[in-house]
């Protein structure tokens, strides 16, 4: 199957005075089951918004798109939460924890969210895997950035998502967390899990199937399983290129 199709999505905000300036422009991709797509690209170039675009957790201003053999413009919202509830899995830049509930809690949100009784031993290993054994109790606003960033991917490796969007998993991270966290991502593709992951790590970028290139909210390449002196490469000229187009 098809995890996700794209097809020519655009996406753009106000900028100043009445003009909306678009940050996603006419992208089209297709990502099958079990492969895991990375995004690099400068500062922004629209790396997250396409993510929230792709994950449906954005409206489109124009293209289509299809989750999971779904297509998301036909879906009530409902079934899309219902899909982002039992179905997806999202990794936030800005982590995304409930600040009213514990470490624990957050972990199980999943499973609070569908009315179902949280599975405590498996919250206890999915906060172990990402080196956390022990905060169960803690308290989002008592941990610092990497923290909380272990705690959201603890969520994921927890309700074990077919389709997981990670947007800078590792951004917050020590080495030795980076490598235990791109450790774990690597464990969610052997499961079989489809990944779309935002990185400006080239060492986690170098972990993907396809690496596309994003400048101005459109692809500039697509490299296929390329090393991490390939990616810095493609992206040198990606922005080479962008200053030219721009001057
Ligand atoms: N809600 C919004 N309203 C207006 N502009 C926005 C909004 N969200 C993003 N933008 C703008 O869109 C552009 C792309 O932002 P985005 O967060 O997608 O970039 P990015 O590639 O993820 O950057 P970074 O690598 O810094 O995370 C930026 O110029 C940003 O200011
Ligand atoms: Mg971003």
């Amino acid at each position: 199957m098809t995890a996700i199709r794209a097809s020519s999505l655009v996406k753009g905000y106000p900028a100043a005075g009445r003009t909306v300036r678009n940050v996603v422009s006419n992208v089209s991709l297709t990502v099958e089951d079990g492969e895991h797509v990375v995004v690099v690209g400068p500062s922004g170039s629209g790396k997250s918004t396409l993510l929230f675009c792709l994950a449906g957790l954005e409206t489109l201003d124009d293209g289509s798109l299809w989750l999971l053999g779904n297509d998301v413009a036909t879906m009530s919202r409902d079934v899309l939460a219902r899909l982002h509830r039992k179905r997806i899995g999202f990794v936030f830049q800005d982590y995304n924890l409930v600040q009213a509930l514990n470490v624990r809690e957050n972990v199980a949100l999943s499973s609070r969210l569908s009315s179902e009784s949280p599975d405590w031993t498996q919250v206890a290993e999915a906060l172990e895997a990402v080196g956390l054994g022990g905060f169960e109790k803690a308290w989002p606003s008592a941990l610092s950035g990497g923290e909380q960033q272990r705690v959201c991917i603890a969520r994921t490796l927890y309700s074990s998502p077919e389709l997981v969007f990670a947007d800078e998993p590792t951004g917050a991270l020590d080495q030795k967390n980076r490598a235990m966290v791109q450790a774990q991502l690597v464990g969610l593709r052997r499961r079989g899990t489809t990944l779309v992951t935002v990185t400006h790590d080239l060492q986690v970028a170098a972990t993907g199937d396809r690496v596309l290139v994003l400048v101005d909210g459109s692809i500039f390449a697509e490299l296929r399983a390329p090393s991490p002196e390939e990616i810095l490469s493609a992206i040198s000229s990606a922005e080479a290129d962008s200053i030219e187009g721009a001057a």
